[in-house]
């Protein structure tokens, strides 16, 4: 095999860190002669980067490892290994359920990859390392990046917060935070390559703890020659301090949206989730965050159905979305996940009061959302530019500061321009508008 050129599938589920995840192994994997297929069929290797932090996730990754069957059957030297979050978690019960998985790898020895694909190779044993969620971070990396416009930079890992619903702190281990010189030479070799806009990243960014504070660096990076804009995700409140919002007003690169999850807007449910804050201090951080920072955009996470959850405060959430006015949510419905706290909790709530409050919820915001985006028709943006969109090449898409997905008809802008966009429709989740010389 060696020498020759072999084909890797990557799939990736869940969130940016699998993605930045992916990007490093598909790195590593080349230097062993490995480059990057979309094409099944013509696959050596397939790694599935999976994740588990709701039951729907995992469900898609069973599938997806099911349908793998057929292909392994008709190619037994495709090699199919598992990492990621759910790895993480089944180890080898992965291997047990479907024993065509050649490899479990979990999160914490990821960089190890190119090894076990290689004595996979030699051996053709049945290989499964989850034995350090906590894993040293790889202080030399080799992202084969994705995109061409905006990459992700991650600067810490793990999670201490033990959201009483959340899977991650286990599957993710304590929080571990690179070194500032490992994190500026990694936004310098990214836009090396060309790149514009470059995300830190983290599930606790601003816990930082690499020898300066989160706000510091931020403020260094924003200097760092070639950046263009800078993003972070994602913010807990607790840890959302002064000095940081301070940081992102000041910055000049630093674009004004904060992703704040929030996850309830209840103090009974609030505390029920261990999430540390109340409905008050969050109201608070956000009068703050809005007098400091004009223009910024606020976005967060909401869960529906937790443990507990009555109609009281359910309506307490509804005045909560309404007194805030967030510019996008996400919203999720709770999903028990064994091994946390809130599985055991009593009062769980049934399927179908889970999904009317979804309904009922993303309701609310939507009108909120669209009442947001209706208020930038006529008014100009600053948009840097990532391509054709998915369905029609001749309308390109690009993100405000605020990180508001905008249509507008190419002209001969490039990706990676920043251009000037003037709003002429709103819509919840997007933007439309012309370009404006
Ligand atoms: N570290 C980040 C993201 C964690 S996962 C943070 O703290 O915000 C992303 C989102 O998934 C969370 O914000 C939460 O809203 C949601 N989530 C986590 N566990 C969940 C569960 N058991 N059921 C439903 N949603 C969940
Ligand atoms: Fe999960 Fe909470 Fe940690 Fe976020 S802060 S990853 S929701 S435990
Ligand atoms: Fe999922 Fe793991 Fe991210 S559980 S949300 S891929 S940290």
């Amino acid at each position: 095999m060696h020498g020759m050129d072999k084909k890797l599938k990557l799939l990736t589920y869940g969130c940016q860190m699998n993605v930045a995840d992916s990007e490093r192994m598909a790195g590593l994997l080349k230097q062993i002669g490995y480059s990057l297929t979309d094409d099944f069929d013509e696959a050596d290797l397939i790694i599935i980067n999976t994740c588990c932090v709701r039951a729907t996730a995992e469900d898609k990754v069973f599938g997806q490892i099911g349908r793998f069957k057929t292909l392994k059957r008709q190619k037994p030297s495709l090699i199919l290994g598992v990492a990621g979050c759910m790895a993480q978690k089944e180890g080898a019960n992965l291997i047990k359920r479907a024993p065509h998985v050649d490899f479990v790898l979990g999160t914490g020895q990821s960089s190890e990859v190119a090894r076990v694909v290689q004595s996979v190779e030699r051996e053709r044993k049945h290989f499964v390392d989850i034995s350090n969620v906590s894993g040293d971070i790889p202080t030399e990396v080799f992202p084969l990046r994705g995109g061409q416009v905006s990459t992700f930079v991650p600067i810490m890992y793990g999670c201490n917060n033990f959201c009483t619903y959340c899977i991650v702190p286990y599957v993710r281990g304590r929080e571990r935070s690179r070194k500032p010189e490992e994190i500026f030479s990694e936004v310098k070799q990214a836009i090396a390559e060309g790149f514009k806009e470059i995300t830190l990243l983290g599930q606790n960014v601003n816990s930082y703890a690499g020898g300066m504070t989160f706000a510091e660096l931020l403020s260094y990076v924003d200097k760092i020659a070639g950046v263009e804009r800078l993003r972070f995700m994602t913010s807990h409140p607790k840890d959302l301090s002064d000095e940081l919002i301070a940081a992102i007003a000041n910055g000049k690169n630093t674009c004004e949206h904060i992703h704040l999850p929030v996850q309830y807007g209840s103090d009974k449910i609030l505390q029920r989730m261990n999430r540390v804050y109340t409905v008050e201090k969050y109201l608070e951080l956000v009068k703050k965050i809005r007098a400091a920072i004009p223009n910024v955009s606020l976005t967060t996470d909401l869960i529906v159905g937790f443990p507990g959850e009555t109609d009281k405060d359910f309506a307490e959430t509804l005045d909560f979305l309404k007194a805030v006015k967030f510019d996008a949510a996400f919203t999720f419905i709770y999903s028990k996940r064994s091994g946390t706290p809130a599985a055991t909790f009593e009062n769980q709530i049934d399927d179908e009061t889970k999904h009317r409050r979804l309904n009922e919820l993303m309701q609310v915001q939507n009108e909120i959302s669209l009442e947001k985006n209706r208020a930038l028709i006529d008014s100009v943006v600053e948009v840097l530019v990532e391509g054709a969109s998915k369905t029609d090449d001749k309308i390109f898409t690009g993100r405000t500061r605020q990180n508001k997905l905008v249509l507008f008809e190419h002209g001969n802008e490039h990706a990676g321009d920043l251009i000037n966009v003037k709003i002429s429709q709103a819509q919840t989740w997007l933007l439309k508008g012309t370009t404006q010389k």
